[in-house]
């Protein structure tokens, strides 16, 4: 969401005749979009500034430097307090003012500007991409289909950051997506922070069918569209409804990232997730049972306040049991002005570094294992453009987002291709294209 927020900006800033820098020592501007869901991620925001602060000062360098984002919205004015070459601190309701705030500091009609408030219909306001900012078209896209949460898990600073729920209309969501296509997307991958409660109270329920589920159908009626992926949902909005349009809806995918957060009940009562363990499973089981391909991906918390060995080992058992083709394990951060930051029996760091080093391998072998099924198989891939690590390689996902990497022809990349596996790195299939002769 965040990588989005930023594309929206960029793509803002150039509609206004700004050009993207090559590298950060010959910007004339710096905004660092910034996370505030762990600590460590507001640490390395804070250490980065102050590292460009220290360069522009040195290479006696005028430079704008801005906050945007869930940290900028969190701490506001104390941000420049603390670090006084931050000219800009902008909040989450409020990326598409950047522009104009740019050109206030920059005609001297502003020194600071400090703009966190709440802004009615800012979810309407990331639209704009920036399909070939990587000197690449875009195979797929982002589209952010609302801002804001109500869950109010109680280790979560994001309702705190990021606001209410408010969502755009459908008609606004697919016209985004069609005018996406027609610049040659593929893939729409659809955002949120919980996008499963899409709509929730504001457009009804029809046939049985949620909000979600609705948009889902409407943007699988875009022509040129091959592909629809969403992230995040939550386990409670997976009802009978969103399950059976994975068998319904061809351009759905297999794949399903759905954060668990503690294989144990009582902490999943403390962290007020609105979801059990059984429930959870429950809802993998139907998923398997309508696509049994389908790729699970998962987001767990160790070292919650309270957890105990045996909390753990319900997580342990879990993960065994679910066998995640992927999962993003994080150590507990307490996040002020959360309930759980305030929760007794906080956990020892050094038992949070073992739990997380004790998940980290278990998925590492469950990986492996799942992963490793995959040699000798044919896999079909829509290829996104080079590989990050080596860029003569092309890469792309299965339909089960899988990643996979292989040595292609350059006019593969924005097409479905054919890959028969070969071997099986961490999380990434490698193998060799099986290209279809013409007229086949
Ligand atoms: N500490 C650690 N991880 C957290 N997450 C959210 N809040 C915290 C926190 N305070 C994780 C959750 C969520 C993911 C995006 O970040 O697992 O699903």
């Amino acid at each position: 969401m965040n990588e989005r927020d930023s594309e929206a900006v960029a793509a803002q800033l150039l509609a206004r005749g700004y050009s993207l820098a090559e590298s950060e020592e010959t910007a004339d501007i710096i905004l660092l979009n910034t996370c505030s869901v762990r600590d460590l991620a507001e640490q390395k925001a804070l250490g980065k500034m102050r590292a460009l602060a220290a360069d522009a000062r040195k290479s006696k360098r005028n430079v704008i430097l801005g906050f945007m984002g869930c940290m900028a919205q969190a701490r506001g004015e104390s941000l420049i307090e603390r670090l006084p070459d931050v000219d800009l601190v902008i909040g989450t309701q409020k990326f598409h003012h950047v522009a104009d705030y740019l050109d206030d500091l920059l005609s001297g009609r502003c020194e600071k500007i400090i703009d966190i408030d709440e802004e009615k219909d800012s979810q309407m306001a990331i639209r704009e991409h920036l399909l070939d900012g990587r000197g690449q078209k875009a195979v797929t896209a982002f589209v952010s289909i609302m801002q804001g949460c109500n869950q109010r898990c109680t280790f979560c600073i994001v309702p705190y950051t990021r606001g209410k729920e408010r969502c755009r209309p459908i008609d606004d969501v697919v016209r985004e997506c069609r005018e996406l296509a027609e610049k040659g997307v593929k893939e729409i991958t659809l955002l949120g922070q919980i996008v499963t409660s899409y709509g929730r109270g504001e457009i009804p329920v029809k046939d049985g069918k949620s909000p979600f589920v609705q948009l889902l159908e409407a943007v699988h009626e875009v022509d040129g569209i091959e592909r629809i992926r969403f992230t995040a949902p939550h386990p409670k909005g997976y009802g009978d409804d969103l399950v059976e349009a994975y068998g319904r809806l061809p351009k759905l995918v297999e794949s399903a990232h759905i954060p668990i957060q503690s294989g144990s009940n009582r902490i999943l009562e403390l962290m007020k997730r609105g979801h059990t363990r059984e429930k959870y499973l429950s809802i993998i089981e139907k998923l398997r049972a309508v696509k049994p391909e389908i790729g699970i991906c998962t987001d767990i918390i160790v070292g919650f306040p309270g957890e105990t060995e045996d909390d753990f080992k319900q997580t342990v058992d879990l993960i065994e049991q679910v066998r995640f083709d992927q999962a993003f394990i994080f150590k507990y951060s307490p996040r002020q002005g959360t309930k759980a930051a305030e929760m007794p029996d906080q956990i020892p760091q050094q038992v949070k570094e073992e739990r997380h080093q004790i998940l980290l391998n278990l998925m590492n072998r469950i990986g492996a294992e799942r992963y490793g099924r995959y040699i000798g198989r044919e896999v079909e891939i829509l290829v996104e453009g080079p590989s990050r690590k080596n860029p003569d390689r092309l890469t792309g996902r299965t339909r089960c987002n899988k990643i996979v990497v292989y040595e292609g022809k350059q006019e593969d990349i924005g097409s479905l291709v054919k890959i028969k596996v070969t071997r099986a790195g961490t999380f990434t299939l490698y193998g060799e294209p099986i290209y279809q002769s013409p007229g086949k």
